[in-house]
Formats: structure tokens, C-alpha cells, sequence
């Protein structure tokens, strides 16, 4: 009887390892990695749904099918950590916040910041959006520009957003701080992260330091904001006021300083990087496939006819809406996921140990032929003529899923579409002549040369 369950039921150790990413003695797939990770997911992609992978000490496996991907991220979410390198590295950055804590504090914390993120909340955000728009624009036109970095404006542009809409804060100030920086860390991150060894950031090597003066750049801004707010009488109702206030149930305690910081350095970073990205990524997209940009202009010019949008108008702007869409699906601003297993367990009917990293790469969910027809083409009609509906739910995950999805994504969508309507009506944007664009995965998907475009404006008719 015994030896009946047992041979039903075997022990998950006894389950068979998944095919191996072939790879160097000792560090096994760490430099491939490291050269090359989209060319090493590629690879490993190629050997099935789940893929082990080493990583110097560290064994690492690719998930690449949506029925795995929801299990590892909300069927059995609790299983799957963020003690990645890719986290710990993170937090030098944004420290505990929201996206890197984990268990009972961060589902406190997360209680804590998710009402600034309903909708009827971030409703109000929307005449902020269109408004700094039309004043980038402005200023546009005022310089006469000919050529814009979309890179430098778009990060701009959400910094500022995010700064007025959840800190009541002008940060138009402080983007040519942030910018650099902040282009700064992620690089310096990503390469600790791939990196065979990881120097501790307590010995100051000139790499840690030069990582270290960046952070204090972005501390900066973030404690600027925080002291601002101490010094003003003025209380509006805004997210800040909201992580001001609160109390622990507990000891009703307020936050203590570090924990503010890292709450805010998180919500600036994740809130405006990401969709700076994701609308780089759209007018690149516009500029290479001319047909769906002039679609998407005749929308725009026939519901709005040259007023600035509302967001009562975005209902009636559903290609807008399936270019967003599909640019997140070529481009997902954060391309791959990370997690880290907590015990022994059973994956796709393979054996993953305790400790071991798993990955998700977005980018390449979305680009699976098994799912999407044409994954390679630009067509935001996808979304449009029922052929989404077929496509598995979570192999289309920009936001991720479960109970870590991202908190900001119906803030994200609603400011993409204000975004690109408010700029495609007023401008046509062509990509500047001989630039090359190559995608870049460092911790988010940036273009490797930033994206120069040539501006002309339209004609209002
Ligand atoms: C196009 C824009 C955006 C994309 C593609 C995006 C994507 C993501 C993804 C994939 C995650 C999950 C990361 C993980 O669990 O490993 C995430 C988490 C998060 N995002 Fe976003 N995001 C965007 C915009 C925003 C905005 C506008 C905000 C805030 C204003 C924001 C704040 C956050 C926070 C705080 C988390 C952590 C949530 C948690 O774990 O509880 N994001 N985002």
C-alpha cells in the first residue's frame, strides 16, 4: 500500500532536472549572460518550457510558458521570493520599498500606498498628464526644435508627471539630476548583477563609490521632497500626505525616515522610468511602421480634432489604446522578472531546489509564435479584431500578475494614451537619419543609443 502512494506521489526530489543550458566550468552561463542576456534566453528558450541555467554558484531556471508562468507568479506566488541578485542589487538603489520587500510588510505596505492607485484616485491625475504635455510641447515649438532626444524628453515628461500627480511636487527641476543618475545606477546595477563577483558595497572601490555618489544624487531629490513637505503648512491629499500619516495598526507608529525614503525612491523611479520607456519604445514603433501611424493620426484627428484630450475621450480612442498595447508587447518596458524558490519544488514536472533564481522573460512571452500570430510584426489590430482572446492570459504580461503586479498600471495606461494622443495630433516624429536602435536589457528595456527623432508639426485641420 505504502509503496503504491509513493511511486503516485514521488517525492519532488526524485523528479527529473529539466534539460541544462550547456556552459562554462565554474561559471556556467554567467559570462553568456552577461555578454548577451536576450541572446542567452534565446538559447535557452530553444530547450523547452522550463530550462535550468547556472550561474557560478547559483542554479537559475527559464520559465517560458504561460500555465508556469501563473503558477510561479499567482497560484503558488508565496513560494517564489525576490532574493535575486537582481533584487539585492535593487535595493542598494531603492532600499525596502514596494517592489523589493516582501511577506507581512510588504502586503502592509502595499495596504498602505494602494488607494492613491484606484481609479477613481488616479481619475484626477489626468488634466496633470495632458497639462505638462501641452507644456512640453509649447516649449517644443518655442525652441523651434528641429530634433529631439525622445529619450531625455519622455523621462522628463513622467518625471514631472509623477512628481505633481502623487507628491504634488514640481521635479521638472531636478530631471537633469535624476537622468543621469538614475541611467547611471542601472547600468552600474546591472552589472554587479552579472558580474562573477560581487565586491561588498562597504569596500569603497572606485566602482562602489561612483555607484554609491549616484544614489546620494537621487537621495537628493527624494529627501528634498519628503523635507519640502515638513516644511509647508500646505497638506494636500496626495500620496505623500498618505505615507505621512499612516500608522502601523500595531504600535501606531508613523514610517521612520528610511522606510519613507525607500517608499518614494521606489514610486519615483518605478512610476516614471517604466513609461518613459514604453512611450520611447511607441514612437520608434510609429516612426518604422508609417501605415499604423497615420491610422492612428486619422483617429485622433476625428475624436479630438486638435483639442488636447480628456480622459473621457480615451473610450473613444480604442487604436490608440491597441498601439500602447502592442508596443508593450514588442518593447515591455521591464522585460524579465526574477524570483527565488523558498523550498524544493515541483515545476512543469521537473525538480526545482530550494534557492534556486527563476526567470521570466516578458520579452520573450510575447514573442512566443506558439501564441501570438506574426510575433515579430507591429500590429496593434491584434488587439482589436478578437485575435487577443485567443492569446493564453498570461502570455501577455507588461504589468506582470498576481499580488506583485504592478500597483501603477492603470496609472501607466491612462498616462500613455493622454501622452500619445496629446503629441501624435500636434507632431509627426521620424527616427533621426543613420541612428541605429538596438534594445539594451539592463534592469529596464531602454534603447542601447537613446532614440534621436526628427519633429515637424502638423497642420491643425
Ligand atoms: C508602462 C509602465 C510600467 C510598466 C511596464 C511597469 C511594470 C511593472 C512590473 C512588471 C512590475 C512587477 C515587478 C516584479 O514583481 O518583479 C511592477 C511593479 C511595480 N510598479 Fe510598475 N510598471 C509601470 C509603471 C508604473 C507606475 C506609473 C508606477 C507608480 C506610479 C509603478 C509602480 C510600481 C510598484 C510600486 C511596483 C511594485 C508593486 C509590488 O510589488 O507591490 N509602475 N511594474
Amino acid at each position: 500500500m505504502t509503496s503504491v502512494t509513493r511511486s503516485e506521489t514521488p517525492r519532488v526530489g526524485d523528479l527529473p532536472t529539466p534539460p541544462t543550458m550547456p556552459g562554462l566550468p565554474v561559471v556556467g552561463s554567467l559570462l553568456a549572460f552577461r555578454r548577451s542576456p536576450m541572446a542567452s534566453f534565446d538559447a535557452a528558450k530553444k530547450l523547452g518550457d522550463l530550462v535550468r541555467l547556472r550561474f557560478f554558484h547559483r542554479r537559475g531556471f527559464l520559465v517560458s510558458h504561460p500555465d508556469l508562468v501563473k503558477r510561479v507568479l499567482v497560484d503558488e506566488h508565496r513560494r517564489f521570493g525576490k532574493q535575486t541578485r537582481g533584487y539585492q542589487n535593487l535595493r542598494l538603489i531603492v532600499g525596502n520599498g514596494l517592489l523589493t520587500s516582501e511577506g507581512e510588510f510588504w502586503k502592509r505596505q502595499r495596504r498602505i500606498v494602494q488607494p492613491a492607485f484606484h481609479h477613481r484616485s488616479i481619475a484626477s491625475f489626468a488634466d496633470t498628464m495632458t497639462a505638462s504635455t501641452e507644456r512640453m510641447l509649447a516649449s517644443w515649438r518655442s525652441r523651434e526644435l528641429g530634433r529631439v532626444e525622445m529619450e531625455h524628453e519622455m523621462s522628463r515628461l513622467t518625471l514631472e508627471i509623477v512628481g505633481r500627480c502623487l507628491f504634488s511636487t514640481d521635479l521638472s527641476d531636478a530631471s537633469d539630476a535624476v537622468g543621469p543618475a538614475l541611467t547611471t545606477v542601472l547600468g552600474m546595477a546591472m552589472d554587479r548583477i552579472t558580474h562573477v563577483l560581487q565586491i561588498p558595497m562597504s569596500i569603497p572601490t572606485p566602482f562602489n563609490r561612483k555607484l554609491m555618489h549616484a544614489v546620494a544624487e537621487l537621495d537628493r531629490v527624494v529627501l528634498g521632497i519628503i523635507e519640502a513637505r515638513r516644511r509647508s503648512t500646505e497638506r494636500p491629499t496626495d500620496l505623500l500626505s498618505m505615507l505621512l500619516e499612516a500608522k502601523d495598526e500595531d504600535t501606531n507608529e508613523t514610517m521612520s525616515d528610511t522606510q519613507l525614503r525607500d517608499e518614494l525612491m521606489t514610486l519615483v523611479l518605478a512610476g516614471h522610468e517604466t513609461t518613459a520607456n514604453a512611450m520611447v519604445w511607441t514612437f520608434h514603433l510609429l516612426s518604422q511602421n508609417p501605415d499604423v501611424r497615420d491610422r492612428l493620426h486619422e483617429e485622433l484627428k476625428n475624436e479630438l480634432a486638435g483639442r488636447s484630450p480628456e480622459l473621457s475621450d480615451l473610450k473613444r480612442l480604442p487604436y490608440t489604446d491597441a498601439v500602447v498595447k502592442e508596443s508593450m508587447r514588442l518593447y515591455p518596458p521591464a522585460w524579465m522578472l526574477g524570483r527565488s524558490t523558498s523550498e524544493d519544488l515541483e515545476l512543469g514536472g521537473f525538480h526545482v531546489p530550494k534557492n534556486s533564481m527563476v526567470f521570466i522573460s516578458i520579452y520573450h512571452l510575447h514573442r512566443d509564435p506558439r501564441f501570438w500570430a506574426e510575433p515579430e510584426r507591429f500590429r496593434p489590430e491584434r488587439f482589436l479584431n478578437g485575435e487577443f482572446e485567443s492569446v493564453p492570459k498570461h502570455a501577455y504580461i507588461p504589468f506582470s500578475a498576481g499580488p506583485r503586479v504592478c500597483i501603477g498600471n492603470a496609472f501607466a495606461e491612462m498616462e500613455a494614451k493622454l501622452l500619445l494622443a496629446s503629441i501624435c495630433q500636434r507632431v509627426k516624429l521620424e527616427g533621426a537619419e543613420g541612428h541605429v536602435v538596438t534594445p539594451e536589457p539592463m534592469i529596464t528595456l531602454r534603447p542601447k543609443y537613446g532614440l534621436p527623432m526628427q519633429l515637424s508639426w502638423r497642420v491643425r485641420d
